[in-house]
């Protein structure tokens, strides 16, 4: 089944439910913000307190980072991870032939807005598989004349039992930059919390665990090379807008990126395909 329905908080969504699994899908930065295996909980986390509001990201599932990563960097205050997640996709396509995968695919096309933002053509498409597994693609290409630079990413939130509980595995001896204090370090040994994490890993490659309470969800990417693993912890938590005190403790996000020194530069006519696979 795929149905487009609406939310509460007045966002569209698409709806798909197969043999396998269900997921949620906003038209709003084709925003995948629940995932659930049949028999399961969701594997995503959303925020409680989220709003599901045209022009305001969902804080929670999987927004898209794009087409830059992280802050803006050309001081012209352009929105931090730049402007997908709060931009309204097509939905183009679907294919439920099999009743244990469904595949849909959404698209994003330059306008007046994102010119003012970002003054290239491109096509931006989104090609998820709701299986046993959850697979995203993200696939860019340069409609433009000029050759143009991409960071992105997919910043997965994983529901966890508790912060506390978890190790992030596959990061081990991995270079990062620790965006708290933008130094250069080395992962020493597996990923445990107990404060503030937003680091960027580098030279990334092969499958990413995250283990809780014995239960094991599997990553892995292609088309990067870079791992952001982000936990705001409490004062951040405070801070930030759709969370509240101990929101923190009930997520992780490991963002499948292109990001830093891991950025993409494609020429007229390129493609640059960014893809996740959760189990
Ligand atoms: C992470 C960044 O990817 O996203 C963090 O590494 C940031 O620094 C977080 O706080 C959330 O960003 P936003 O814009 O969704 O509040």
């Amino acid at each position: 089944m795929v149905e487009t329905k609406k939310h509460s908080g007045s966002l569209e969504y698409i709806y798909i439910k197969n043999e396998s699994a269900s997921a949620k899908v906003a038209l709003q930065g084709a925003h995948i913000f629940s995932y659930v295996r049949s028999g399961e909980d969701d594997l995503l986390w959303v925020s409680e307190v989220s709003d599901f509001e045209h022009k305001k990201a969902i804080r929670g599932g999987v927004p898209i980072c794009w087409p830059w990563f992280g802050q803006d960097r050309s001081g012209e205050g352009r929105p931090q991870h730049g402007f997908a997640r709060t931009s309204m996709f097509e939905f183009v396509s679907k294919d439920e032939s099999d009743p244990y995968t469904t595949k849909i695919t959404l698209k994003l096309k330059p306008s007046d807005e994102t010119r003012k933002l970002w003054p290239y053509s491109f096509e931006l498409m989104l090609h998820i598989t709701v299986s046993d597994k959850l697979s995203m693609e993200l696939s860019t290409t340069n409609l433009d004349e000029r050759a143009f630079e991409l960071t992105q990413a997919l910043h997965t939130y994983f529901d966890v039992s508790d912060i506390s509980n978890i190790q992030i595995k596959g990061l081990e001896s991995k270079p990062y930059l620790d965006a708290l204090s933008w130094d250069n370090k080395t992962q020493n040994g597996v990923i445990t919390f107990a404060g503030e994490v937003d680091r960027v890993y580098q030279e990334v490659e092969g499958e990413i665990s995250l283990i809780d309470n014995g239960k094991i969800i599997s990553i892995k990417n292609d088309g990067s090379s870079s791992v952001v693993v982000w936990n705001p912890w409490i004062d951040k938590c405070r801070r930030m807008s759709a969370m509240k005190e101990d929101t923190y403790r009930g997520f992780v996000c490991i963002e499948s990126a292109n990001a830093f020194d891991d950025l993409i530069l494609l020429k007229p006519g390129e493609t640059h395909t960014l893809k996740a696979v959760i189990s």
